[in-house]
């Protein structure tokens, strides 16, 4: 068993968070107005105020203490140089390398530096010819629209940029990730056949979901079409994997496929080929804008000193709740209909990356990792779980991220969010107590606050910042899973539900009459259903 509070440091800190007469966060603000000043960090259009959390300028010290004794800086440079940090999987993490495109230093990464820049040229050509209509499809017609076949983070990705940065110019994409078929039907009834470019993409090309779809795909289009199967496959279907002779075996024809590497991981993929329907659909400038914020954000990371360090304080600051003050939740609310899957990527990219329980050696661990995370645009929580955010006893720790010059042009809609931004994180870290005025305060209308939270501000919303404001969550989690010495980059955890899908299905198949027994706790559930199922004598 691997004990964090072996050490004197991770006890000292459970001792500051336990303690009784720790201040609220507004008599942190009275006993230092200019709290808010030091306790921000700005890069890129990216402004992170952490002042709204229990923590004192000497607890933001031993926090950071933290970080030199997990050896923050040499394990930063570890990645960059492609050292084999993924324990499990005996491979480099390199996800930066996608996004250092005119690299000054390519931290000795030639070889693989030279393969991203092929990478992007071949991305380039496609998005090019695709943009000025001359991609054709099966009859020759121009294709014009994009369904991105994928799971997890061959989908979450693109999806949420695509969401963010999409304007009235860019080609549509359309996303389908569930194995549900209702989700392929919706989109595959609405498009126009002849001009539908289907991008397969998967990591390993052996993912149920997506080659279930892949195969739906082919031949509904086959259908529609009238064509065979391998004209369409020909023409209309693009695979992104890095995988390629699994994607050759499945029939997508060599010169189609785009390849990315083992050394990236699938929730870090989005800077890779995994971005081809962004780069088709809003063009193959705004896909390198969105890498070089990126970029800056890494250099940031490996430069700037951890007080003004926007990837370090985030993950202190998460850490601090988690770990000291035993708040396992994390709600993120971008003020933004744009940022709205946000939420959604930073579930897999956190809890997939975090959410372990045993340490890089492979002992298990007796200290809690990723928080929960959960979360909505921001007025549409206001209206939904608010009042549990407010008024529970449980606490939640927020991230709020508001955006001061939306791409609308509309300054009193953009006024409106940011005044109910500021709005809520007022009311949830000072609240409103009796005492407050000369008005009695009833029990049930008295807001206790107290409440930890993040304000993120991007000066704008576009390529640059969103590149950054992804790669500053990332570098985050890198930073927890450093201290809490786990591998942030395997996900052992998702492999026994896969295969014991398998066995059910089998049963199922057979109907009910596969190898019950060796389910057998869920026997009673397979009678049930089978019971819901119409016999074959009715
Ligand atoms: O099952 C989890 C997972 O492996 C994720 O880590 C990954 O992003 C997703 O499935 C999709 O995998 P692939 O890209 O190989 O289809």
């Amino acid at each position: 068993m691997s004990k964090r509070n072996d050490s004197d440091l991770w006890r000292a800190l459970e001792s500051i968070g336990r303690a009784p007469d720790l201040s609220t966060i507004k008599r942190l603000f009275e006993k230092d107005p200019e709290r808010a000043s030091r306790m921000s960090a700005e890069q890129s259009g990216i402004f992170l105020d952490f002042s709204r959390n229990h923590i004192e300028p000497n607890t933001l010290q031993r926090l950071m203490e933290l970080c030199q004794q997990s050896h923050l800086s040499d394990q930063i440079a570890a990645m960059y140089a492609g050292k084999k940090i993924n324990l499990t999987e005996n491979r480099s993490v390199l996800h930066t390398a996608l996004r250092n495109t005119t690299p000054a230093n390519d931290h000795g990464l030639t070889q693989i530096s030279f393969d991203v820049k092929e990478s992007l040229k071949k991305i380039k050509i496609i998005s090019d010819l695709f943009r000025t209509k001359q991609l054709t499809g099966a009859t020759g017609k121009s294709l014009n629209t994009i369904i991105n076949i994928g799971i997890g983070g061959s989908d979450l990705g693109p999806r949420v940029v695509y969401k963010a940065l999409k304007n009235e110019s860019s080609s549509i994409v359309h996303y389908v990730s569930n194995l549900d078929a209702e989700d392929l039907e919706t989109v595959i009834n609405e498009v126009d056949a002849e001009r539908t470019l289907v991008i397969v993409t998967s990591k390993t090309f052996t993912t149920q979901e997506t080659l279930n779809n892949a195969n739906r795909a082919l031949a509904k289009l086959s259908t529609q079409l009238k064509l065979p199967k391998d004209d369409i496959v020909r023409k209309q279907m693009i695979a992104i994997t890095a995988s390629p002779e699994t994607a050759i075996n499945f029939g997508i024809t060599e010169s189609n496929i785009f390849e990315f590497w083992d050394w990236v991981g699938g929730r870090f993929s989005v800077w890779s080929a995994v971005g081809l329907s962004l780069s088709m659909s809003l063009g193959f400038e705004v896909f390198e804008e969105l890498l070089h914020g990126a970029h800056e954000m890494d250099t940031h990371f490996a430069t700037a000193p951890y007080e003004k360090n926007i990837p370090v304080l985030l993950a202190l600051v998460g850490l601090w709740n988690i770990n000291f003050r035993k708040q396992i939740n994390l709600a993120v609310l971008p003020y933004s209909e744009r940022l709205g899957l946000l939420p959604n990527y930073l579930q897999q990219l956190e809890m997939e990356s975090n959410g372990k329980s045993v340490d890089r050696s492979g002992s298990r661990i007796d200290y809690t990792t990723s928080a929960s995370i959960f979360g909505v645009p921001g007025t549409n929580f206001q209206h939904s779980f608010a009042q549990h955010l407010h008024q529970s006893p449980t606490e939640t720790p927020c991230d709020f991220i508001g955006i001061v010059n939306p791409p609308h042009s509309d300054q009193e809609n953009a006024n409106a969010l940011l005044s109910h931004c500021l709005a809520q994180v007022e009311c949830l870290s000072f609240g409103r107590q009796e005492t407050s005025g000369e008005t009695k305060i009833s029990a049930e209308s008295e807001m206790p606050g107290d409440r930890p939270c993040n304000v993120i501000l991007l000066k704008e919303l576009n390529a640059m910042t969103l590149g950054a404001l992804l790669a500053a969550y990332e570098h985050k989690v890198f930073v927890q899973g450093v201290i809490w010495n786990i591998n942030s980059f395997d996900q052992w955890g998702v492999e026994l539900g896969k295969s014991l899908s398998k066995s059910y299905n089998h049963i199922f198949e057979n109907d009910g009459m596969g190898d019950v027994s060796q389910r057998a706790f869920s026997e009673r559930l397979i009678e049930q259903i089978g019971k819901y199922r119409p016999s074959s004598a009715e």
